[in-house]
């Protein structure tokens, strides 16, 4: 059985893969072997009975044993243990969730659902390092890569409507605990007049008392049109990798498809949402359109464009904590009869994270 190395499992995107991976008894199929950069010989996870003891999540000795390795520890320590390990020779497999050697020529973005091909042709390369992607990039695709299979997207804007789960656990919590101190103050007012309700609100989101030092600003009766750093002629490093990664994923590097938009943090907890506007190459019947994303995957659930299915099952709220991907809203623009609408969702730990990881692991055993 393959030695299979999982790194930073104890955080929220290595727990969900955990989770998924005890579900679906990949535990069964390797020899786990659990690593800590900061607990070595502490008992760690307990799975099917056995109570595994950590590893030195630093050592390149004991990482060098291994066959693959899974790191959900974040970028800075990929930075710090990747090369070592592989200038010492190591050839094995490193799947990570972390951006960090994401665009790295050798790296493959894994998204199997939509570039199995992709993956199969690295594999054949002896290519080692598969990074999951974006977890707003990876829902995009999982929602409407049909449309790109069948090259039918001349470009595309995206409008995204982030959860506080992509920033991570402390920004969740930030959101949570911003909402309990609004409805505790509300509270208070709510019998009276409307008006002085607002006022009350607008100052109390402007105070001390709401604490938003992760966001940088409050997310709670609010939303912040910035997310990560800045890159070049004002976009931000999330649009910019919408471009950049989507065209990764499909091996459209050398014929890249336009792709921008803004990247907007809303108070979801832990599904992102987008709004797409697709200019098709040529005008596609809408039925077409229709059935080729129902078609797609079995994790795509088209919802019809009424009002009652899109406020049932075209939000957050009906995805989190699923491996479903939500596509409606579907429908021609008046702008003309090749522009095409589109709303999707879906959960950002699962489809967005952890499981383009497990499904790779099981691609490679
Ligand atoms: N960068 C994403 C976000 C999450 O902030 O929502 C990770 O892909």
């Amino acid at each position: 059985m393959k030695k299979v190395g999982i790194v930073g499992w104890r955080g929220m995107v290595g727990s969900v893969l955990l989770d998924r991976m005890v579900s679906e008894n990949d535990f069964d199929k390797i020899e786990p072997k659990f690593f800590s950069t900061s607990q070595a010989g502490q008992v760690g996870p307990k799975i099917g009975g056995v109570d595994y003891v950590l590893e030195d999540a630093n050592s390149i000795e004991k990482l060098s044993e291994l066959d693959i390795i899974i790191s959900c520890q974040g970028g800075d320590y990929t930075k710090s243990v990747h090369p070592k390990l592989r200038s010492a020779n190591w050839t094995g497999y490193w799947i990570d969730a972390a951006s960090a050697l994401r665009m790295n020529e050798e790296s493959v973005i894994i998204l199997d659902p939509v570039n199995r091909n992709v993956i199969d042709q690295a594999i054949t390369e002896g290519r080692k390092d598969f990074i999951g992607g974006n977890c707003t990039v990876s829902l995009m695709l999982m929602g409407i890569g049909a449309l790109f299979k069948e090259d039918l997207v001349e470009w595309m804007t995206s409008m995204t409507y982030q959860a506080a789960s992509g920033g991570g656990a402390r920004h969740m919590k930030e959101l949570l605990t911003q909402m309990d101190v609004i409805g505790q103050k509300s509270k208070e007012l709510m019998d009276g007049d409307i008006l002085d309700l607002d006022a009350a609100m607008s100052e109390l989101l402007s105070s001390k008392e709401i604490n938003s030092e992760c966001f940088g600003a409050p997310l709670a009766l609010n939303v912040i049109p910035w997310i990560d750093s800045e890159v070049e002629a004002g976009q931000t490093r999330e649009e910019w990798k919408a471009y950049s990664e989507t065209n990764k994923i499909l091996g459209r590097e050398n014929n890249p498809i336009p792709i921008d938009g803004t990247c907007v943090r809303v108070g979801a907890l832990r599904s992102h949402s987008q709004a797409l506007t697709i200019k098709l190459k040529k005008n596609v019947d809408i039925k077409e359109i229709e059935s080729l994303l129902k078609n797609s995957s079995e994790w795509v659930e088209f919802v019809p464009n009424t009002p009652e299915a899109t406020r049932e099952k075209l939000c957050p709220r009906y995805v989190s904590g699923t491996l479903k991907t939500v596509v409606g809203r579907v429908r021609k623009m008046n702008l003309g009869d090749d522009y095409l609408n589109i709303f999707t969702a879906g959960d950002q730990l699962l489809w967005g994270a952890a499981e383009p990881l497990r499904r790779m692991l099981n691609i490679l055993l």
